[in-house]
């Protein structure tokens, strides 16, 4: 009966190729729509970033990246031969912090991190810099800031909406930059926040750095806490006015997607039972459809509500072994009710890496895992086997959707009909989910390979690769930018 119960409910995952098909259709008409007018459901806000490096850019630039599992620090060397050196310190964001009553007590926590981490790693520079009195000894930071952000110049930028859980009301429309300078001079440090990027953004920039092939990377994507992919567009494809002042030579400009917000209206997102009772008890719903079914914040939550009406369900006994005689618990499967099966967010999505990873017959690593942070006691082989399958069919599924963005950015792009398995069109990746879910970049392809206008010999000619610690790279390349832009203005 567990079977027969577990496979119907892995079965409301499929996420079939003709699923995939459509979704890339609509996902390239939604794109579409983004580039005319605001307020559509994917923003494809204007970056005002019109050319990706080349690898010959030099310097000393410092960055810090709030929105992803942590908040970093970095110093970034750029040693002007596609190579760089990076000093970083990361933080767990307080959980208070994510839902503070103001964005002040926000921001002051990240401006103490860059003290600390002055201190600590740039104690001299920190001295000489305090004590000039110019400001042209300055750091310049680079602040990837990994939420939707109406960008106003190259740094500034309006907060649109909070994702990822974050909501502190207080910070919407407030430019992020100016925040966060404020809290600096407030403990008058030697750092100018010179440019503000997504952390999409960050990522294509790094690849572009580090790997240049003949054009730079085309996309940079995470699939991470959130996911989100920004892209470099044809200026001629871009109809929305734009207000800021831009170079326009390169014809082109990196254009954040907010895809995390593809299809919010479901005209072709799957939506099985757990999806609509996730959103549901979201702080935005309605809100991020795509994302909520794809990154890594949420496909525990998914495999926990989906679990629970299993253990609910009277069919079956599932996490608990009523049958058996055995008064000893610890011989009999037993869900205990402090289990975090039983609490909203309880399900860390790094549990389904664990099941994707064991392949043993017990899988006795598994179990292991369920008994020690689950707290479901001495599970049976075949619950371990209904778990792992219901987590992998969500993981697969979110897989296949990542293939949808990439696939329907690759045909937006029109780069396939050039690229060889030689020069390939690169793509940036970077997140907790692509770097750590076991096969994940192979499910992506495996989904590539059926996309009509990518097909098996397209898919060869796309390289999908990681860019780890990208965004931090990435905010001191356009810091670069900015600084360079200074210069000539003066
Ligand atoms: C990090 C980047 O490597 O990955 C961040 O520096 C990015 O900018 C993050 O937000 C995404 O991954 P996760 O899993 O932390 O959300
Ligand atoms: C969320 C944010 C987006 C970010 C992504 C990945 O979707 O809205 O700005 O890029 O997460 O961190």
């Amino acid at each position: 009966a567990l079977e027969a119960e577990t496979a119907s409910i892995v079965a409301k995952f499929d996420y079939t190729e003709e699923d995939v098909n459509k979704g890339v259709k609509e996902f390239l008409r939604q794109m579409g729509e983004g580039l005319e007018k605001d307020g559509t459901s994917m923003s494809q806000i204007p970056t005002y970033v019109t050319a990706v490096p080349n690898g010959t850019e030099k310097g000393l630039y410092m960055a810090v990246d709030l929105g992803g599992t942590n908040f970093r620090v970095c110093s970034i060397l750029l040693n002007g031969d596609t190579t760089f050196s990076l000093t970083y310190s990361k933080v767990a964001i307080p959980k208070e912090l994510m839902v503070a009553k103001t964005a002040e007590e926000l921001f002051a926590f990240l401006a103490k991190q860059i003290e600390v981490f002055l201190q600590t790693h740039h104690e001299e520079h920190f001295a000489n810099a305090r004590d000039a009195s110019s400001e042209e000894h300055f750091f310049r930071l680079g602040f990837t800031f990994s939420f939707p952000v109406q960008q106003l110049g190259i740094n500034k930028g309006t907060l649109i909406r909070w994702t990822k859980g974050f909501d502190i009301p207080d910070a919407i429309g407030k430019d992020v930059c100016a925040l966060l300078q404020t809290e600096i001079d407030k403990l008058k440090l030697p750092v100018k926040v010179a440019a503000l990027v997504n952390d999409t953004v960050g990522t294509l920039m790094a690849r572009s750095y580090s790997s240049p092939g003949k054009a730079g990377a085309v996309l940079g994507a995470i699939f991470g806490t959130g996911t989100n992919g920004a892209y470099v567009e044809k200026l001629a494809n871009l109809k929305k006015p734009l207000s800021g002042e831009y170079d326009k030579s390169t014809g082109e400009m990196v254009i954040n997607t907010e895809w995390g917000s593809f299809d919010n209206q479901l005209n072709v997102l799957p939506n099985t039972p757990w999806d609509i009772a996730l959103d549901k008890a979201s702080v935005n719903p309605g809100i991020q459809m795509y994302e909520k079914r794809v990154s890594g914040m949420f496909l525990g939550e998914i495999l926990r509500l989906a679990l629970l009406d299993l253990v609910k369900n009277d069919k079956v006994s599932f996490f608990r072994d009523e049958n058996s005689s055995s008064n000893d618990w610890k011989s009999t499967t037993t869900i205990a009710p402090e289990s975090s099966i039983y609490k909203q967010w309880g399900l860390d999505t790094s549990i389904m890496s664990v099941a994707a990873a064991d392949n043993t017959p017990e899988l006795s690593t598994l179990r292991q895992e369920l008994d020690s942070h689950l707290h479901v006691y001495s599970p049976a082989i075949d619950d371990a086997q209904a778990f792992k399958a219901i987590a992998g069919a969500i993981g697969r599924r979110s897989a296949r959707l990542s293939a949808v963005a990439i696939a329907a950015i690759v045909l937006q792009t029109g780069g396939l009909s050039t690229a060889t398995e030689e020069e390939p069109i690169d793509i940036g990746v970077d997140g907790s989910l692509v770097e750590h879910y076991p096969y994940f970049r192979d499910m992506i392809y495996e989904a590539l390979r059926v996309i009509d206008g990518v097909g098996e010999e397209g898919a060869k000619r796309i390289r999908i690769g990681i860019a780890k610690d990208g965004s931090g790279v990435g905010a001191a390349l356009i810091a670069l930018v900015a600084a360079g832009m200074e210069k000539s203005k003066s």
